[in-house]
């Protein structure tokens, strides 16, 4: 009797579970089809992709020279890091003039034929708008600086020494951690969260919202496809600058993302430019919770299109990391966003080291494996993938062993720093070939000649040992290559919607040495296996019975077909998505 009423109140209750689902289903926002949904992101570090004059710099007429290789990849929008005018400080990250393009990199007229090329190849462009800060040399920043009154002083955040030091503020990338530079000019500091050669535009200013408004649509007009918003979380400040409590730098972005004003700094730029304009958007940072990044993302709100959060890249430790962790992080944002919102899924970018030395494993034996079953990950996740440029091939960090053979602003302070106050440079130099943003900066290994065929010249840094093995070249010919793999993987995502928008679940979640998960809608059903360790593993398979059709593997001797048996074996980073 007992057990009777039990099951009604089971069947009930799961009755109206399914209500509630079909309801939210009905709803779901994340499964209707936009075009930067279902594109495939290639981000290009222009310094580093391809110097077309020999001056050791990747330029755009190089870029342009590539746009073959582009359309070969069968990527769909290309996400150009900083080509502004710029004193090269912070590699573009410090414009000084965000309608010119450095002549390090060419002319106007380069860029229009490079955006030209690429949309006639079914490519669109994605830009990178660096407006939480500018260069200290845009002429914003010389007039804000030239006297107090200066019409353009309130385009940056200025503290006037005579009310004494200004309260703490954290600064990323100076030599003391300081965020506030002292200007004897006008006897007042300035606040620059990041270098102080990249000084803060004050956005509570309307008249800075306005410029960068006007710079969209100049950028807008000329036919770009997108924005990527660059250290977008932290722009909007309390201007009455609180003390923050002692030791908030530990866990800074609690304090600097979100603040004031920004969601209605964003809804502005939706009326003014996203609402004009079919341009996908995209901010670097996604605040400190699910709720942050749905209220960046969420259609209803009218802000952005995606969220592009940190929580899965960090994973990473120069130790290692776990993969339930992993699994945990990624499987947590996927649920958050299963019905609104949409995510943008990456393991590396131009600020990171490379994605096989972090996330997989660069030795020989393993590198090709362990790079394609990652990149299998990245293109079989709901969300957009962002896939950098270069992880197609498996470039690897350098392993760089000297100072001298860094570049990073960040990683030379660093460096002094550490000397200066007689820390440990051996651990320092460690961690630095671990995790310094220069691994992932190294030249694109294009062939075999000197400097893998990315200039003639002397390269702004040094090329990775590797590439006689590691490049385009050798690698087209391979049809098991990285690049060959890669390339198939383009194929799948962009021939079944299923890989886009279909529902994410995660199977033997307990399973600490394989990945494993199905993507499913109406239109199909797919496993994909991934075992991320170095030894032999076994997916615990507890429902799927019959045969499935391989899709794609990255072991060579894999049949056709696979019987989904109770146990299926996996070899040291084996990867295989299974069409059910
Ligand atoms: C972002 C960029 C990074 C840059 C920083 C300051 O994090 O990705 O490369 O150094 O902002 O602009
Ligand atoms: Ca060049």
């Amino acid at each position: 009797m007992k057990n009777y009423i039990a099951a009604i109140a089971l069947s009930l209750s799961c009755l109206l579970a399914n209500q509630t689902k079909a309801q939210a289903e009905n709803k779901n926002e994340s499964n209707s089809p936009k075009w930067w949904k279902s594109a495939i992101v290639y981000q290009i570090y222009p310094r580093s992709f391809k110097d077309s004059n020999g001056d050791g710099i990747g330029d755009l007429k190089g870029i342009i020279s590539e746009l073959d290789y582009l359309k070969s990849l069968g990527i769909n929008v290309v996400w150009l890091n900083p080509i502004y005018q710029s004193p090269n400080f912070d590699n573009g990250y410090d414009v000084s003039d965000y309608r010119k393009i450095d002549p390090e990199y060419g002319t106007m007229a380069d860029f229009d034929s490079l955006l030209s090329g690429m949309h006639r190849r079914g490519i669109k462009l994605v830009m990178d708008l660096v407006v939480n800060h500018s260069s200290s040399e845009h002429e914003w920043f010389k007039q804000s600086r030239s006297s107090r009154t200066n019409p353009y002083r309130n385009y940056y955040h200025w503290w006037n020494a005579e009310n004494g030091k200004p309260p703490y503020r954290f600064s990323l990338f100076d030599i003391n951690h300081d965020a506030w530079k002292y200007d004897s000019l006008t006897n007042a500091y300035y606040l620059h969260y990041f270098s102080d050669k990249q000084p803060d535009l004050n956005w509570e200013n309307p008249k800075v919202r306005e410029e960068v408004y006007d710079i969209m649509r100049f950028w807008a007009d000329k036919g770009i496809d997108g924005f990527r918003l660059d250290a977008f979380q932290f722009v909007a400040k309390d201007t009455t600058f609180p003390m923050f409590p002692k030791g908030f730098e530990k866990d800074f972005t609690r304090y600097y993302a979100m603040q004031g004003n920004l969601h209605g700094y964003l809804q502005q730029m939706y009326q003014q430019i996203f609402s004009k304009y079919d341009v996908m958007s995209v901010a670097e940072g996604a605040g400190n919770t699910f709720e942050d990044a749905h209220n960046l993302v969420d259609s209803n709100r009218h802000e952005l299109n995606l969220a592009y959060a940190f929580n899965g890249v960090d994973i990473a430790k120069p130790n290692g990391y776990s993969l339930l962790h992993f699994k945990t992080v990624f499987s947590q944002w996927d649920s958050a966003f299963e019905h609104s919102g949409w995510l943008a899924i990456f393991l590396a970018n131009h600020d990171q080291a490379r994605m096989v030395s972090r996330f997989g494993n660069d030795a020989p034996a393993f590198r090709t494996h362990s790079s394609q079953m990652l990149s299998t990950f990245i293109l079989t996740m709901r969300g957009t993938p962002f896939y950098y440029n270069g992880d197609e091939l498996g470039m690897t960090n350098p392993n760089f062993t000297s100072i001298n053979d860094y570049r990073d602003k960040v990683i030379l302070d660093e460096y002094k720093h550490t000397v200066l106050t007689g820390g440990n440079v051996q651990d320092l130099l460690k961690n630095f070939a671990f995790g310094a943003r220069d691994n992932g900066r190294t030249p694109f290994q294009w062939n075999t000649s000197p400097n893998a065929g990315f200039t003639t010249g002397t390269p702004w840094i040094n090329v990775n040992p590797n590439y006689k093995t590691i490049n385009v070249a050798v690698e087209e010919k391979d049809p098991n290559s990285c690049l060959n793999y890669f390339k198939k993987l383009v194929q799948l995502r962009n021939t079944h919607t299923t890989l886009v928008y279909g529902k994410y679940t995660l199977l033997d979640k307990n399973n600490d040495q394989v990945y494993a998960y199905t993507r499913e809608d109406a239109a199909g059903k797919f496993l994909i296996l991934l075992n991320f360790s170095t030894k032999n593993a076994t997916f615990n398979n507890n429902h799927m019975k019959g045969q499935g059709k391989v899709a794609l593997a990255n072991y060579t001797d894999v049949g056709k077909t696979i019987t989904l048996q109770p146990k299926i074996s996996l070899r040291p980073y084996e990867a295989m998505v299974i069409e059910l």
